[in-house]
């Protein structure tokens, strides 16, 4: 029987697999879609983890063999495990159906992944610019590289955007040279901060001493520290990795003289604000 979407509240009819569905970023997908599609199921190559995943997430789950079978196959999987299991996808996936991806670099994956793919199958790669912790995927950002699209991409896109998440549309070039910045030099300097600090404190409790901005920025290291492995594949993955590194410990070599201007240094800093700052 079809499903009326009028009176139903669903919102596409599109089915949805999640591959790597018992996974964090999979749960989190799972749980923001699941009532606005018209299917929704988990994929785990375990029947216990798939089980107790939809379980909780209250879908339905299926074994892997059963996985290209939907209008829309999201890979959820390990950065570096992302480009097999798309093949192996891809290749059993329905003509005109929609493979995705979530992957954190997207050089090396959408020009192997489209290349392995059959030309009939769409292919959008997606970078959620929000980690697994977050509550629902409502007013965050998500980049989208229509890698070869078609019309079940932008009805795919549009359930995003009716989801809430802000849908930007780039290129594997352009995502990944601004990522070498906000992800990589970002990561970089925490867990060099982090490196400094714990061998300077060695050991000792200084919580006592902790200031609100201190604060703040421990719950990014706890956010890193629970994401230590995706991070360290976006360091050794960005092509622009080393380059931004390289310039980092350069630009700290050039502050640690501390014979720097005030009003350069102010510039820099109110330039950097303007230009990244979110315009309300
Ligand atoms: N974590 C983040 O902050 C974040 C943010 C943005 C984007 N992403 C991207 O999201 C994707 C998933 O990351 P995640 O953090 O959710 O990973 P995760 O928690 O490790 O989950 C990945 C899941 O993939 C399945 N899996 C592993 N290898 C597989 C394979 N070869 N074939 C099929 N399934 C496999 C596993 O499920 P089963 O064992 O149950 O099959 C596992 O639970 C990655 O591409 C990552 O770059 C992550």
């Amino acid at each position: 029987m079809g499903v009326d979407l009028a009176t139903s509240g669903i919102e596409s009819k599109l089915t949805v697999n999640i591959v790597g569905g018992a996974g964090r970023m999979g749960k989190l997908l799972a749980k923001s879609m699941r009532n606005r599609v018209g299917a929704l199921r988990i994929i785990s190559r375990s029947p216990e983890r798939g089980k107790e995943a939809a379980k909780e997430l209250d879908v339905e789950w299926a074994p892997i063999e059963e996985a290209h079978k939907a209008d829309v196959v999201i890979v959820s999987v390990p950065m570096d495990e992302t480009v097999d299991a798309c093949r192996n996808m891809a290749g059993r996936m329905s003509q005109g159906s929609l493979l995705v991806d979530l992957t954190s670099v997207k050089t090396g994956i959408v020009d192997a992944v489209s290349a392995s793919t059959p030309a009939n199958i769409e292919y959008l790669s997606l970078h959620p610019l929000f980690g697994p912790n977050v509550e629902n995927v409502a007013g965050r950002r998500i980049i989208a590289i229509k890698a070869r699209p078609g019309p079940k991409t932008e009805d795919f896109i549009d359930l995003l955007e009716s989801c809430g998440c802000i849908v930007k549309v780039s290129t594997v070039e352009e995502h990944d040279e601004a990522m070498a910045s906000i992800q990589v030099l970002h990561h970089f300097a925490l867990l060099s901060l982090s490196k400094a600090i714990g061998r300077v404190v060695a050991g000792r409790n200084l919580s006592e001493y902790l200031t609100e901005s201190f604060e703040r920025t421990l719950i990014n290291i706890e956010s890193i520290e629970r994401n230590l492995e995706t991070i360290y594949k976006i360091q050794r993955m960005n092509p622009h990795g080393e380059t931004v590194r390289r310039i980092f410990i350069d630009e700290a070599n050039k502050l640690n003289s501390l014979d720097f201007n005030i009003n350069n240094l102010n510039i820099c800093l109110r330039n950097l604000i303007k230009a990244l700052k979110p315009k309300s």
